[in-house]
């Protein structure tokens, strides 16, 4: 049975939690493979607004099998916390949500590794991280010697393992500039902590590799729910200015353990601007009353840190490379009610560099951080359009920067969003003319 992805094409906060959650509907299991607790998804139901960082968006259909592949990064604690606010909502969190023992486990040393490295980081400016301890648990991972996976902390070497590496991370923290106040690295404590998560989320744990290849096989509908987006991709996005995972569609299978073949559409999310949270280079941005219009209006604000996000205009360029890297067959245009009433809208359609002229998105930071954007101007509208719900039925002005958007990257506009809520989302049975 094929499986569909959703992923975010441009610096994350796309809004890919409200589409995966109208996609569910349509599907029996929803995978998160990448990623960790950096992510914080939006889906807004029955007036009620949920933030998830690690429950992949799924959950608020019980039907739905919910699984956390084993590319996922894990805080136990973070995940625990989620369960019982959503259980306390009213939400079901069992047997529905399914854990893989190959996801590694993150600990005290590794939100204290992130809050030092950063500060220390090389290329001229802090990445900015969300200090979940994300980079450093992928570093353990790949490193191998003093990673954790969760599966590991049911076997009776889980005590000896943990003393283990308590001892290199302390040494190793000292070099790096010490613990924070108040942080104690301690073998017995941490053991005692983590033993108690592992009884808790002993029955959601299972090999879901298997499961997930057994039922693509038996014909089940699957949805991978990407984090991030792929302009942060550790590979293709703007390294260093980037998270430590595959966030790009090219992550789904060694997230998740399920060949490329099975994912047969992918659908591309966007704003209908661009944000960028945390450090690094980001051509079209607008720190400027543009820039705030489109933060007071978009409320754009860290869902898992508050930061103010950087605002700008479409970049065509970064996005049109983000659809073709991650593979994208439609687009699902987010947000398109936050730019109304701007008297003109910028898409940008090149890049000058070098006094160059070029469309293709440079692989180095310092480039990127060159490029002068040339810019295509439209007519905004002023409408709000919140209320919208037929394609037909948007100004003239959304239709042809729709259009234009489309045209630019190649591929149809299938969704467009138009409020938070579920109901304010506009399917197109058709590609936008105007
Ligand atoms: P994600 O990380 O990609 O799931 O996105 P976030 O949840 O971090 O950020 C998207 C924000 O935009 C959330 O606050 C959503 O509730 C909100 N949102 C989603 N779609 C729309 C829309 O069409 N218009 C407006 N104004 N807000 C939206
Ligand atoms: P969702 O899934 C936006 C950014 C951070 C920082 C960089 C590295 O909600 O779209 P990390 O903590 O991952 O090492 O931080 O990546 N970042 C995100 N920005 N949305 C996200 O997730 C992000 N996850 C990480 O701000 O610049
Ligand atoms: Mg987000």
């Amino acid at each position: 049975m094929p499986a569909t992805c959703v992923v975010g094409l441009q610096w994350g906060d796309e809004a890919k939690g409200k589409i995966v959650d109208l996609l569910t509907e349509r599907h029996d299991i929803v995978v998160r493979y990448q990623g960790g607790a950096n992510a914080g998804h939006t889906v807004v139901t029955g007036g009620e607004t949920y933030k998830l960082s690690l429950v992949p968006s799924g959950i608020f259909r019980p039907e739905v099998q919910c699984v956390l592949a084993g590319g996922v990064v894990l805080d136990p604690a973070a995940l625990l916390e989620e369960i019982d606010a959503l259980t306390a909502r009213g939400i079901k969190v069992a047997e529905n949500l399914m854990l893989s023992d190959r996801a590694h486990v993150i600990f005290p040393w590794h939100f204290e590794e992130d809050r030092l490295l950063d500060r220390q980081c090389t290329s001229g400016e802090a990445i900015g991280t969300t200090i979940r301890g994300i980079g450093p648990c992928y570093c353990d991972k790949v490193g191998r010697s003093l990673a954790v996976r969760l599966g590991d902390m049911y076997r009776a070497s889980f005590r000896g393992q943990i003393e283990q590496i308590v001892e290199a991370k302390s040494r190793g923290l000292a070099g790096l500039g010490g613990t924070s106040d108040g942080v104690r690295i301690d073998a017995d404590e941490i053991f005692q902590q983590y033993s108690e998560y592992a009884r808790r989320l002993k029955p959601h744990v299972a090999d879901t590799t298997a499961y997930l290849l057994d039922a693509l096989e038996a014909d089940r509908k699957v949805l991978f729910e990407g984090a991030q987006g792929t302009l942060l991709d550790v590979d293709h996005g703007t390294f260093p200015y980037v998270t430590s995972s595959n966030s790009s569609g090219v992550g789904v299978s060694s997230g998740s353990g399920v060949p490329g073949r099975y994912i047969t559409r992918v659908i591309g999310v966007l704003k209908a601007y661009a944000t960028r949270v945390g450090g690094g280079p980001f051509p079209t941005e607008q720190d400027n009353q543009i820039g705030q219009h489109i933060r007071d209006r978009g409320n754009e604000y860290g869902t898992v840190t508050r930061r103010p996000r950087r605002c700008g205009w479409f970049d065509a360029v970064a996005a049109r490379y983000a659809a073709r890297l991650s593979g994208v067959d439609v687009l699902a245009i987010m947000l398109l009610d936050v730019p109304s009433q701007l008297p003109e809208l910028n898409i940008c359609t090149a890049y000058e560099l070098d006094g160059r002229r070029t469309t293709d998105f440079p692989g180095h930071v310092d480039d990127l951080r060159k490029v002068v954007p040339v810019y295509e101007t439209l007519p905004g509208w002023q409408e709000e359009i919140s209320d919208v719900r037929r394609m037909d039925d948007l100004p003239a002005g959304a239709k042809r920067y729709l259009d234009r958007i489309s045209q630019l990257l190649d591929r149809p506009v299938e969704v467009v969003s138009v409020g938070p809520d579920r109901r304010q989302t506009i399917f197109a049975t058709r590609v936008v003319t105007v």
